[in-house]
């Protein structure tokens, strides 16, 4: 984290989980041992129909709530989906876009996920852009490539002005949900890489400012030491955001350690020392 230059973000990403009624148990749990964490943005991405009644719940807080897709369409006949309008209008503040999930399982492309990218920043949401390689990518050693190509497509119509709306998680599709998390020096430079990229398009300013979260069986245990990385900003959090202690615990983990404003012990003089 590099709390000078960027916020910190702790996103949930609930995924196919929780009922309108599984959400409001969820937010008085959470809202029961929450403080007002004011050292990141803590924020929620639930299932479209929970949108309305998770922003009711968390109107007093500091969570925000997010979509976890959003269609590239403004309105038309498009069975199904979801406008970006609709989810501002909705209360939502963020959208995951480009998730590994439906990349694989929706056959979304580099091309859909970047008009994704505009429609979300054109309604004046700020966009979670997921990018990661496969187990395939990683062995064949082209994880660098795999990750320049995604986020430049991601991008590839987005100014310098929206690009600090714009966050970005880093998520290897090989750890997500199966508990084998990237080692914090992979994640690291990794997230490095990636700020590499966008110093590259938009210089040195504007890149330092844009969030870069780690995803993928993030938990309670490592989240301190990914962290600790200076170009990991924050976590994209799915099995671990569905139960409030654990999710608290990861926010927990973000908060900077607390400054010791206790006076140094005054110097001994050598003759006290004799007495
Ligand atoms: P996970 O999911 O924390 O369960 O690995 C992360 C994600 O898919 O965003």
């Amino acid at each position: 984290m590099n709390r000078r230059y960027r916020k910190t973000v702790i996103a949930g990403n609930w995924k196919l989980h929780k009922t309108i009624a599984e959400t409001k148990a969820f937010s008085e749990a959470l809202k029961a041992k929450m403080e007002r964490p004011r050292w990141c943005e803590t924020v929620l991405c639930v299932p479209y129909v929970n949108i309305p009644s998770a922003v009711r719940a968390f109107r007093d807080t500091r969570v925000a709530i997010g979509a976890q897709d959003v269609s590239c369409e403004k309105e038309g006949p498009y069975t199904g989906e979801v406008s970006a309008e609709m989810l501002k209008e909705a209360g939502a503040k963020y959208v995951i876009v480009g998730h590994s999930e439906r990349r694989r399982r929706y056959g979304e492309t580099d091309l859909l996920v970047g008009r994704k990218v505009q429609a979300a920043l054109d309604a004046g949401l700020s966009p979670i852009i997921c990018v990661g390689e496969t187990l395939d990518e990683r062995e064949k050693e082209i994880t660098a490539e795999r990750i320049t190509v995604q986020v430049k497509a991601a991008l590839a119509d987005v100014s310098v002005t929206a690009l600090r709306r714009v966050i970005i998680a880093y998520e290897p599709v090989w750890a997500i949900g199966t508990g084998h998390t990237a080692s914090v020096e992979y994640a690291g430079e990794i997230g490095t890489h990636i700020r590499t990229v966008l110093r590259r398009k938009y210089g040195a300013r504007a890149a330092r400012s844009v969030s870069i979260l780690y995803g993928g069986s993030m938990n309670e245990e490592n989240a301190a030491a990914l962290l600790a990385c200076p170009d990991v900003d924050g976590g994209l959090i799915g099995v671990a955001s569905l139960d409030a202690d654990r999710f608290w615990a990861i926010v927990e983990a973000a908060r900077p350690a607390p400054v010791d404003d206790t006076p140094p012990p005054k110097p001994r003089l050598s003759h006290e020392e004799n007495e």
